[in-house]
């Protein structure tokens, strides 16, 4: 019986005849299980001289259908090397691949810009309290700029009994920044902020980055330098000329809007040159001041020691202004067309 088993599964020629003789000999209905069950009815001095000898025919056997089955196996990817082959000139398949938004794209330029003049990235909460987004910021409870701000509430108050939000503004960030670090600070807070707003030019999420300078002897040179030299690096023009308009934060004294120069090419408004020439305007582009004393205060730190400045600007609106984008909205789309149509392609 050995020596036909083996010959035959020598001779197998594929895996399905091989599985055909594993079951006739070691299935459940199998020959040599059939002989394994005879050892029940013998005697136990014969049982002890068969045991071994069919269990030995077992083993062989099992040891053959493996070893044939490798070989099989081995044969097989022989030949389907053999007749496979793969025709490197062919196109590759298209697959689409991601790219960076242009908001996240501006955040980072803006991270290293700031980098080069010193400033490191700070983070906070976009659930922020109202301590934080307002109180803090000199805007008491009464304060008729907190309507301004269209705020997103949520209906109950934290464990503190504090009052939660979305925070309306990075403006936050300051304050987390001068308490958990105390001074000398500079600090950019790129993020999202929300306002219940939404037309052509407003979202209800939107990006700010928050600029904040705390040191001695800070004025307001120091922040139209820092500005002009940031505006310089993003527009990438060296001929950014900037306007400085009297305004009111509560938590700048003094306030200043400012606006940046433009002029007429082609029909098309161009960041650069002086906006009181003939074609030129003037832009409003973002909010800044001298960090009000009572917030510098509110945050733990002495004023009489400290001074500093403090900007606030939209990230969707530079993104909109350096890449020719007009619609902001669009932003929020997820419209790869949109995306292909500016160059935000891999
Ligand atoms: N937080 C202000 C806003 O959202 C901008 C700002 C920031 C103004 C810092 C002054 C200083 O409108």
């Amino acid at each position: 019986m050995r020596d036909t088993a083996l010959a035959r599964i020598e001779e197998a020629g594929d895996a399905a005849a091989l599985e055909a003789l594993r079951v006739e000999f070691l299935g459940k209905q199998g020959s040599i299980s059939a002989l394994m069950k005879t050892l029940g009815k013998m005697s136990p001095e014969e049982r002890q001289s068969e045991a071994p000898k069919i269990q030995a025919l077992r083993t062989d056997v099992a040891d053959a259908l493996a070893a044939r089955k490798d070989a099989i196996d081995a044969a097989a990817l022989e030949a389907r090397l053999a007749t496979e082959t793969l025709d490197l000139t062919l196109p590759a398949p298209h697959a689409p691949r991601g790219s960076v938004h242009p908001v996240s794209q501006v955040m980072d330029e803006l991270a290293e810009i700031f980098a080069d003049l010193g400033f490191s990235v700070a983070t906070g909460p976009e659930i922020e309290d109202d301590w934080h987004n307002f109180t803090a910021l000199n805007m008491a409870e009464t304060h008729p700029a907190r309507a301004m701000h269209d705020t997103f509430y949520f209906p109950d108050v934290d464990s503190e009994g504090r009052r939660m939000l979305l925070r309306t503004h990075t403006s936050p960030v300051q304050i987390r920044s001068m308490v958990a670090q105390g001074a000398p600070i500079r600090i950019i807070a790129p993020g999202r902020v929300y306002r219940s707003d939404s037309d052509a030019t407003h979202t209800p999420m939107f990006h700010q980055v928050e600029g904040l300078v705390i040191d001695k002897g800070i004025h307001l040179g120091h922040l139209k330098w820092t500005l002009e030299t940031f505006l310089k690096a993003f527009f990438e023009r060296d001929d950014i000329v900037l306007r400085l308009r009297p305004s009111y934060f509560p938590f700048t004294e003094p306030s200043v809007e400012v606006d940046v120069g433009w002029q007429d090419v082609g029909g098309r408004r161009v960041l650069g040159g002086d906006g009181d020439a003939p074609d030129h305007g003037w832009m409003e582009l973002l909010g800044s001041g001298m960090v009000n004393a009572r917030v510098i205060g509110f945050a733990g730190l002495d004023p009489k020691e400290w001074q500093g400045f403090a900007f606030g600007v939209g990230v969707d609106r530079l993104a909109m202004l350096k890449y020719g984008m007009d619609d902001l909205r669009a932003f929020f789309d997820g419209d790869q067309r949109w995306l292909d149509h500016y160059g935000f392609s891999p």
